[in-house]
């Protein structure tokens, strides 16, 4: 293509700004297909000044013809006697330009038609400032620990709906294009793409000034192009054992590089473990990964340009921290989405379940994969599934696949919901299928649609095909009907079982499972895949299913082609593979108490069944669909459980239960949670001791877990102990205690203590400047049984501007709200605060305060206080229907079942 030789055609340029577009639906039209991007951004960070200005040609192919562009724009200034649109033949002209605030549309129109088939380019220019938003093209700084001075830089974060921001484009995951990125800045800082540096030249006016151009991006789409410019400094440059030699360097601040960062050492070896996983190579050069001092969310997966927050980042040097293995999971799931998400991209916001499910279920594999001994992918499976039984029992549940429209609803797709229920389907089918048959399928999944887009069936159709070959599923089994019914609609069933001991037929049912009130009888229904375990072959390895309960229902009678016993048990759903739960006959559950309360080895009932079977049972009772009796009698085998998820489950229900007993009840409760914790405690090191002779590490979590608990019950002497490993902590800065048992450690030593204790830790709080080591001592303040010392420390982080006291203030309201001496004074101080929180959180924030707050309310004039205090705060919407139903399951379950529970629990203290 050569300018020179071109005929222009000139054309006066009318342009009427910013008349409300005409167009409102929220996609984008299909008329233009964005095909490479030239995009140049000049970025000027200075003292005083932090903004950019750029330009950007859009090669566009029509497919149809049309005489108008719609594309996104958002918060930029754009030149619009400098907007040109021309083929290699002839430059076209505008009429004038529409805007849509709603889908931040930005709509030329112009003097003549595109044709179809033919090429154009698009330009435009466009300046801004970079904003503390944390979005778009967006400021940071940092104060350097030396000299105190600030350091500016820019970087972006495009995802889910931010492009817009930075530059003018088709912003959407379907609209992917090649980008040529080149980037203006002063030679003080280092400027970074997805892509490695071709060359730089000086800038044409500007002193000290540099433009370099970067190498053309592989195709993506908008939310995963990624710029960043900035004086940060490489901690360390290393090559990964990937097919193409991938080169990763690690930008911090000067202060972290001689820090443990967690990013640095593990994404190498992640990046390897996948590629090797999925067998389609990772397709860049080069991964530069970031550390943002200020970030939106905790790190984004951006092609060859990946960033982490900075206040996220554990940097303790502990050798077992729950953060630090969050931090390592996301590490995992962002190099997960190198292959799902970036290489493979939904086709529109509705599936992002296909990217984060999948991320989140592959994280877990990776985890497990590089640190075999310490299971952690096993206990986030866990924690999904006991939060999945938990929160989508309620009601007005949303699927995981919904429609979505405009940035905000993009935005709101992003909940844990759809992380956690979309890793617990992947897992299922997983599982399902089995090793081979699930990653022929998914392998064939990433191939076949590598560097383009997706829907849900493109995943299920892969996956079906892969199991029909292997003879995993019939031929004429529909599995993508099946899988539908566990992603297009929220809830999970209960399957009801009951079995003829004289026959050995079983006749199984389903319905849709609702945890407490009473609500509307819906007829919804699922193909449950159905697995069978029987006491005399207890192999809960074989997962394939035998048979499927269908979908539109009745119930089902099987027959099993080796019939079990009489008196032996049978436990559907080996291993939870699917997220149901199962009631049995009297006799089924009365075998299976028996067995876990006198075989060896519980029966050879698997860990994650036992957990279920727990947790099932409490359901149940809560919906009187059995008797406390029944499930205290379950309970009487935990004396001999010596696995952690059984143990974590059971007793998280039970405080939730805990929380709701006053007076005589209460008391009752915490004899008997004494009683059950105490051997378990006894099995444990002294707690003081845990400095000396830590656990091993793979117990780690196991044992913090019976420290805070025992101590939280007064259990033994771990009050004590956890006073004594608080001072000699306090007293011998070179201790080094693992900050979970700091946290356990010092929560008793607060809620066991008084004033002194309060300020003591109040003031290492407000001395220290670790943000890290700040929460958690935050957290911990929350312990305190005093509210007017916490109000103190309220008052103080809830008015400060900085954003760590902001989550400090959350993470303390959260743990005096989860405890039982100050939940009603906290309750109310949020109430009444309840409009400044609403500005400073987001609802995935506010929505846990308010149910743990929600956990202990019963009345219906503590039900009516919530209401009068945030009915009228739109931020509260969601949070407070959700603590309302809270507060009503509360109700029934005090009206229905407490006297049932409270008859149980007598009989055995
Ligand atoms: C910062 O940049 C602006 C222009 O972008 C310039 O006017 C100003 O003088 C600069 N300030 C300093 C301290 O360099
Ligand atoms: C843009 O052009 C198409 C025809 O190509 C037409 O259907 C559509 O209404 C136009 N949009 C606007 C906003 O005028
Ligand atoms: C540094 O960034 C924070 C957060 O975006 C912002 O509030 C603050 O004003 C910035 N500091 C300077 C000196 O620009
Ligand atoms: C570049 O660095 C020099 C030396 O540190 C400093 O004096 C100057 O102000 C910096 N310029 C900009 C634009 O940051
Ligand atoms: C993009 O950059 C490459 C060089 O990296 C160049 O060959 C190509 O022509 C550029 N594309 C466009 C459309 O300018
Ligand atoms: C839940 O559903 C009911 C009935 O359909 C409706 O009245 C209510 O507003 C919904 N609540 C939420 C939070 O969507
Ligand atoms: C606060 O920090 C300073 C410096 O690290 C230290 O000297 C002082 O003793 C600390 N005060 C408290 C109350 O811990
Ligand atoms: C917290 O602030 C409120 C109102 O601003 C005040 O009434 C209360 O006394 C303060 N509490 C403490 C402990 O400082
Ligand atoms: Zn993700």
């Amino acid at each position: 293509m050569s300018q020179n030789n071109l005929v222009f055609w000139i054309c006066l340029i009318f342009i009427v700004p910013h008349i409300k577009a005409a167009y409102d639906h929220y996609r984008l039209p299909n008329a233009l297909e964005p095909q490479h991007y030239n995009l140049r951004i000049l970025t000027h960070l200075n003292s005083t000044d932090q903004w950019f200005e750029g330009s950007v040609k859009i090669y566009l192919l029509a497919r149809e013809s049309t005489k108008n562009i719609t594309l996104h724009v958002a918060h930029l200034k754009i030149d619009g006697d400098r907007t040109s649109v021309r083929s290699d033949q002839e430059i076209n002209c505008i009429t004038n330009v529409e805007t849509n605030d709603i889908y931040n549309f930005y709509t030329l129109h112009l003097c003549r038609e595109l044709e179809k088939d033919q090429i154009y380019q698009l330009e435009m220019h466009f300046e801004s400032r970079l904003n503390n938003s944390l979005s778009g093209y967006y400021a940071s700084n940092y104060t350097d620990t030396d000299t105190k001075e600030v350091h500016h830089l820019a970087v972006t974060q495009f995802s889910p709906a931010f492009a817009r921001q930075g530059f003018p484009c088709f912003d959407e995951p379907a609209w992917k294009s090649t980008f040529n990125i080149t980037l203006g800045y002063h030679k003080n800082f280092t400027g970074l793409t997805g892509m490695p540096v071709i060359e730089c030249q000086t800038h044409e006016n500007l002193e000290n000034y540099i433009w370099c151009d970067h190498e053309t991006l592989l195709r993506t789409s908008t939310y995963l192009v990624a710029y960043s410019v900035h004086d940060l400094k490489n901690a360390v440059t290393e090559e990964s054992k990937t097919f193409n030699r991938v080169v990763f360097r690690n930008w911090m601040q000067p202060k972290l590089l001689n820090q443990d960062v967690i990013s640095t050492e593990m994404a190498p070896k992640v990046l390897a473990y996948f590629e090797n996983l999925f067998q389609v190579n990772f397709p860049l050069k080069k991964v530069d990964q970031i550390t943002v001092p200020t970030h939106q969310f905790v790190a984004m997966e951006n092609w060859g340009m990946v960033t982490f927050s900075e206040e996220r980042l554990p940097l303790n040097q502990d050798n077992y921290l729950k953060q630090k293995d969050g931090f390592a999971e996301t590490v995992a799931h962002e190099f997960a989405h190198q292959w799902f998400g970036n290489l493979v991209t939904m086709k529109w916001w509705n599936d992002l379940w296909l990217k984060e499910g999948t991320s989140t279920y592959f994280s877990y594999l990776a985890l497990d994969a590089l640190d075999p001994e310490r299971s952690r992918g096993e206990l986030f499976i866990d924690d999904n599934l006991a939060n999945f039984f938990e929160i989508d029992s309620g009601r007005n549940l949303t699927a995981i696949t919904k429609e979505v429209k405009g940035p905000d609803q993009i935005s709101g797709q992003f909940s844990p919901y759809v992380y956690k229920k979309g890793s617990l389907i992947v897992r299922m089918l997983h599982k399902l299928l089995g090793d081979e048959a699930f990653f022929q399928g998914i392998r064939s999944f990433l191939k076949r649609f590598s560097l383009g887009n997706v829907v849900q069936d493109d995943l299920w159709n892969s996956l079906e095909e892969a199991a029909i070959q292997t003879n995993v599923i019939s031929p004429d089994f529909n599995l993508s009907r099946a899988m539908d019914s566990w992603v297009l609609q929220g809830g999970y069933p209960l399957v009801t079982l009951n079995r003829d001991y004289k026959t050995g037929k079983m006749t199984l049912s389903q319905s849709r499972f609702y945890g407490g009130k009473d609500l509307p009888i819906e007829s919804l229904c699922w193909w449950v895949p159905l697995s069978f375990v029987r006491q005399n072959q207890p192999d809960f390895k074989k997962i394939t299913p035998q048979f499927w309960l269908e979908c539109p229902s009745s119930s089902q009678v099987l027959e099993l082609p080796n019939l079990p016993t009489p008196n032996e048990w049978i436990i559907l759903n080996p291993q939870v593979s699917t997220i149901f739960r199962v009631n049995y006959d009297k006799q089924n559950w009365n075998l299976i108490t028996e067995s876990l309360k006198n075989d060896a080895n519980f029966g050879g009932i698997h860990k994650i069944n036992r957990a279920q079977l727990l947790d099932d049972i409490m359901a149940f009772a809560a919906v009187r669909l059995q008797k406390y009796d029944a499930v205290f009698d379950l309970f009487d085998y935990l004396k001999k459980e010596n696995e952690f998820l059984p143990w974590q489950r059971v007793v998280n229900k039970l405080n939730r239960l805990g929380a709701l007993l006053r007076g005589q009840e209460a008391k009752d409760f915490k004899i008997y949670m004494q009683k059950l914790l105490n051997a378990l405690y006894k099995r444990f090191p002294k707690f003081a001791g845990i400095i000396t002779s830590s656990p091993a590490i793979k117990d780690m979590a196991f044992a913090n877990f019976v420290y805070s608990q025992s101590c939280r019950y007064h259990v033994g002497d771990c009050t004590n102990q956890a006073k004594i490993l608080v001072s000699s902590h306090r007293n011998g800065s070179q201790i080094e205690l693992p900050s979970d048992f700091q946290k356990t450690a010092y929560c008793s030593y607060l809620e066991v203590g008084g004033e002194m204790e309060f300020q003591e830790i109040f003031a290492l709080f407000q001395n220290t400047t670790d943000a890290t080591q700040r929460r958690i001592l935050a957290s911990t303040l929350g312990c305190s049984r005093n509210f007017q010392n916490f109000e103190q420390f309220l008052n103080l982080t809830l008015q400060s501007e900085e954003k760590v006291n902001s989550e400090c203030y959350r993470l303390a309201v959260q743990t005096a709200l989860n405890r039982e001496y100050i939940v009603s004074q906290t309750g109310n101080y949020i109430l009444s605060h309840a409009k400044i929180m609403g500005e400073k959180f987001k609802e995935m924030e506010l929505t846990p305060l308010l149910s743990s707050f929600a956990t202990s309310l019963q009345s219906p004039e503590e039900l009516e206080n919530l209401n009068v205090h945030l009915k009228d705060l739109k931020e509260f919407k969601k949070p407070l229907q959700k603590a309302l139903d809270r507060v009503q399951t509360n109700q029934k379950w005090q009206k229905d079942c407490l006297a049932d529970f409270k008859a149980a629990l007598r009989k055995r203290i």
